[in-house]
């Protein structure tokens, strides 16, 4: 489990050819997270969620602003899940679980790389190459990828987005289930109200302009399925908020024009 601090983050990228303006990716976005914690940051396209996850992954750093995750007081060990798992393709299913280790004998990482591909289900495929997967599977182990270095802090970037709609259903109801077998906290970034209410205990809703809309908290019973009732009004509600903010006039202006001291 993590503890995760944003405060007062701006990230601006500078033009790079003339004529261009800067974009503000973030504007004084934060909020503060921790414990066994499943939170979906949803907005529109280019609303900032990927680059605040490359913040919060170290990749990129903010332009003005913090970003901290720790786990009981030390660095946190964090997991990344991508839209496309990012497998090479030369190598088999295990060995691209087990190179993202560097510690202990190559048997305990195999052991311990199993173990993980077990948990989705995948043992049987261990041997094969990406190409000889689906999508779905493909998914799957990066998912079991992430897991096994168990992180306190598991980053997901739109992992289902690239599935079609059956796959990604089953995909996240396997993934209420693995969340709740471990300890970490999740921050999963996607565009589907739908998606972040069945996922998630608490969406930050997020505008164009990177700034945070809202902070709903989702207190449904788990597992979550899309038949539930009380799960599809409150989609619905989720889903309302959603289109009421794309109907605000947004103050694009400000933000580009305010720069990194906001
Ligand atoms: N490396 C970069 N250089 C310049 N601009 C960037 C860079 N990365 C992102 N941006 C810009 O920052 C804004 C936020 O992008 P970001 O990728 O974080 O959006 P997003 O919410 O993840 O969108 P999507 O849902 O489409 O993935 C966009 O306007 C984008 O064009
Ligand atoms: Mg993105």
């Amino acid at each position: 489990m993590a503890t995760l601090v944003a405060e007062h983050v701006n990230k601006v990228y500078e033009a790079t050819t003339p004529g261009q303006s800067a974009t503000h990716a973030l504007a004084d976005f934060g909020f503060e997270a921790s414990g066994h914690t499943f939170i979906c940051l949803v907005g529109p396209s280019g609303c900032g969620k990927s680059t605040f996850l490359n913040l919060v992954s170290g990749v990129e750093k903010p332009t003005s602003g913090s970003v901290t995750v720790t786990a009981e007081g030390k660095n946190a060990r964090i997991g990344y899940v991508f839209q496309d798992p990012r497998l090479l393709p030369w190598r088999t299913v295990l060995d691209n679980m087990i190179y993202v280790h560097d510690d202990g004998d190559r048997k305990t990482r195999r052991q311990r790389c199993m173990r993980f591909l077990e948990m989705v289900d995948l043992a049987h495929a261990a041997d094969k190459y990406p190409a000889q997967l689906s999508g779905g599977m493909r998914q799957r182990i990066g998912i079991a990828r992430a897991l096994s270095i168990e992180p306190d802090l598991l980053l997901m970037d739109e992992p289902f987005s690239h599935l079609d709609a059956i796959t990604a259903r089953s995909l996240r109801t396997e993934l209420q289930q693995l969340w709740q077998a471990t300890g970490a906290t999740v921050l999963f970034v996607t565009h589907d109200v739908n998606e972040a209410v069945q996922l998630s205990d608490r969406i930050l809703m997020m505008n164009k302009g990177g700034t945070l809309y809202a902070d709903i908290p989702i207190g449904l019973p788990r597992p979550r399925l899309l038949t539930d009732r009380d799960v599809v009004t409150q989609q619905a509600d989720v889903l309302a908020l959603f289109e009421q903010m794309r109907a605000e006039p947004i103050e694009t202006e400000t933000a580009e024009t305010e720069g990194a001291n906001h």
